[in-house]
């Protein structure tokens, strides 16, 4: 016996506790020991066994450090199989998180007793698999298809309430595990309760899984791993127990094989990865008990929205009392979201918003929060007006973050007399909701002043990535890029819509257009005016159709209507011929015979000019690593997170095939398609970006 489980006889309950922290993971010594502790049971004269664990939790999963390791000791489904056979009467005592191959040991248990505390659920769909060691077969059993297909193709964490009533557990008990465990167990033996195999009750009736499996993966956007979960509970339901087992592990082998499962795998990995920073090891963040927004329009009001729900006091700035309240205003709005979505009570929300919240329209108000951010207007003379006032009123120590889209932060730390107190912290539209944070690190920044980022970061529950100066930082550069493609494409005859489908297909929650529509087309308007004035590249191929939409003053959503036209009342757009009009005028006054394009070509083109901008951002050093740009996309501009992020997705693809396509579209446009140093440098070498990740 190994051990990770201690043995002990208590009158005639055998008791095995799992110990090995921190998460007791279900690795070769747990599952051996279990084995060994049943079968020692067995022998032992006991009636039941009782499972729990020590510390902080029951089994929380799989032992992520076996993931992609040659299989070592007693399979996990046969030890579940082992465990439900045992002529014993087994129980399971619950705390912490049951989840994945823990749920399911639970599962081949007899009974379920939990903390209150408990989570349980399996998760697998979210690394791109599905339950493997009897999930989908016993789960259905017990709680039916409905609600099995909604705990396995979310993958969520169902509490222990929910749980008991669904039917997962037996029972909840306030106390510690082994106390209400072996107290259950007793009141089951002295009841005469026997074993109560789950494999052994009877099926739920089948649905139809067609539709199911369907309308799943359509949800999932091309996800397959909660569509294919979807047949290992048909399979519960329409095939004896030990052939549903079977097909169980067909279905899950066949996940094994897929690049969405790399995808899934590189994006659980990477998301961990991505905020630890080697240099910033041992440097303790500054202390952050307030912080002060200035300019409460849509990014400021959202800022101040997710630190008030972090529980930070927020000292809002803005340039008028009336333009004060009405950031007021939209910050209630948002904080009404989380009130209707019961987030928060009717109480937290009058404390936050008259309490924690405070307007002002005086610098002096900002005298003693530790950092600020401030989201006034895209113009570099205003920030800079603003950063000097911080400068002349903020305390010593206080950090003064820009959440500038684009903007040199370089040039906006040297307006102050403290640039090391300087720094980006670029948030996303809606900024209480978008999880990804950028992280700008200008050439004077502090440490500290970094490490207090990311600290701001985690308490907002963001995904933060570290980047360095440049136009647009990691995100919104590489976008420019994309979108690039996307125009070049248009007026060399591909329409918006078609591109816009063939991303959608491919799986980005929406496609480039569709985007613009959403952020306002004012913005981009208000960047081609800007670039025009400081004089374009002869080479660059610029279009003005757009220009003339919104000229009429249509600018997407907002108005209405954009490249859609959008209807009160109805979700998504429908094609605005207007648009389709405006851009074959141009097409013909520039003289530009219109091709087809098929949709594979719109979404090579396009991942092709994304990838070896991603390539320069990493190559120059405003990225950290290929996997930095990776997160940037997944979580900031609805990169399907099944294909991994960008550079993953290159990966995959072949680096050399993606520079080819690179160097094919240069040769009728070298200026935009100047293939990436690193990349070119990487196929010569025969490596990855994956290799650059591990260095
Ligand atoms: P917005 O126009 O909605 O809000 C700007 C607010 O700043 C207004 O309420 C205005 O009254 C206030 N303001 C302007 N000058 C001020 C001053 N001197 N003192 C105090 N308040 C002042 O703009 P939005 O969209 O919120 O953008 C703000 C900043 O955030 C910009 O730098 C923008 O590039 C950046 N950003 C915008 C994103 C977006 O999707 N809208 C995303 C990420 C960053």
């Amino acid at each position: 016996m190994t051990d990770a489980i201690a043995y002990e006889r208590i009158g005639e309950i055998a008791v095995l506790k799992a110990q090995n922290p921190p998460v007791n993971a279900l690795g070769f010594d747990i599952r051996e020991g279990l084995l060994a502790g049943i079968e020692r049971a067995e022998k032992d004269g006991v009636k039941a066994v009782l499972i729990y664990g020590d510390g902080r939790t029951y089994f929380a999963g799989a032992d992520i450090t076996e993931f992609g390791k040659p299989p070592r000791g007693i399979f996990l489904p046969d030890l579940c199989a082992r465990i439900e056979a045992s002529p014993l009467v087994v129980v399971s005592a619950l705390h912490g998180t049951a989840l994945g191959g823990g749920l399911e040991v639970a599962l081949a248990s007899h009974y379920r007793i939990a903390v209150p505390s408990a989570r349980v659920g399996l998760p697998e769909v979210l690394i791109g698999v599905m339950p493997g060691a009897g999930g989908t077969q016993r789960l259905p059993r017990l709680i039916g298809v409905e609600a099995s297909v909604d705990v396995i193709t979310s993958g969520r964490q169902v509490g222990a309430k929910e749980a008991l009533a669904l039917g997962i557990l037996d029972r909840i008990e306030e106390g510690e595990p082994r106390e209400i465990g072996l107290a259950y167990t007793q009141e089951l033996l002295d009841s005469g309760a026997t074993r109560r195999p789950v494999s052994e009750m009877p099926a739920p009736e089948a649905v139809d899984f067609d539709a199911l499996y369907d309308k799943v993966l359509k949800k999932g956007r091309g996800l397959l791993a909660p569509a294919v979960a979807v047949r290992g509970i048909q399979a519960c339901c329409e095939l004896p127990f030990d052939a549903g087992m079977k097909r169980e592990r067909e279905l899950f082998m066949e996940l094994m094989d897929t690049d969405q499962r790399q995808g899934m795998i590189h994006a659980f990995f990477s998301e961990r990865a991505v905020s630890k920073l080697p240099e910033l090891k041992g440097i303790a963040p500054r202390a952050l008990a307030s912080i002060g927004v200035i300019g409460g329009g849509t990014m400021g009001a959202g800022i101040a929205t997710a630190a008030l729900l972090a529980g930070l006091p927020v000292v809002m700035l803005e340039m008028s009392d009336e333009a004060a309240e009405a950031a007021k205003g939209r910050i209630a709005g948002n904080l009404q979201g989380a009130l209707k979505r019961g987030k928060i009570s009717e109480a937290q929300f009058t404390q936050l918003t008259e309490e924690a919240l405070t307007l002002a329209t005086d610098y002096d108000a900002l005298s003693d929060v530790d950092l600020v951010i401030e989201a006034v207007f895209e113009e570099m003379s205003v920030k800079k007006v603003v950063f000097g006032k911080l400068d002349a009123v903020c305390k010593k120590g206080a950090i003064l973050a820009s959440n500038t889209s684009y903007l040199d932060v370089n040039e906006i730390a040297a307006c102050t007399s403290r640039p090391e107190d300087v720094i980006g912290l670029h948030f996303f539209s809606p900024a209480h909701v978008m999880k990804l944070l950028e992280i700008v690190v200008a050439d004077k920044t502090a440490l500290d002043v970094v490490a207090t980022g990311f600290a701001l970061g985690q308490r907002l529950k963001k995904i933060s990535v570290r980047a360095g100066v440049c136009d647009g930082f990691i995100g919104n550069r590489i976008l420019a890029t994309y979108r690039k493609a996307a125009d070049h494409m248009v007026l060399d005859g591909a329409s918006p819509y078609q591109i816009d489908k063939a991303l959608t297909d491919f799986g980005f929650a929406m496609g480039p257009f569709a985007v613009a529509d959403l952020a306002g087309l004012d913005i981009g308007w208000a960047v081609r005016k800007r670039k025009r004035a400081e004089g374009m590249d002869p080479r660059d191929r610029d279009s003005e159709y757009m220009d003339k939409v919104c000229e009429a003053g249509n600018f997407g959503q907002k108005t209405g209507k954009g490249y859609y036209v959008y209807e009160a009342g109805k979700r998504g757009g429908t094609p605005n011929p207007e648009v389709t009009d405006l851009i074959a005028a141009e097409r013909a006054a520039k003289g530009i015979t219109p091709r087809a394009f098929t949709d594979d070509e719109i979404v090579t083109r396009y991942m092709a000019a994304m990838v070896n901008e991603a390539a320069k951002v990493v190559g120059e050093g405003i990225a950290r690593r290929p996997l930095d740009v990776d997160m940037t996309l997944l979580f900031g501009y609805g990169f399907p997170r099944y294909r991994g992020g960008p550079l993953k997705w290159a990966d995959m693809e072949g680096l050399d095939k993606v520079l080819a396509t690179i160097k094919n579209g240069a040769q009728e446009d070298d200026y935009f398609w100047e293939p990436a140093p690193l990349l070119e440098k990487l196929v010569a070498e025969g490596r990855s970006f994956d290799d650059l990740n591990k260095e």
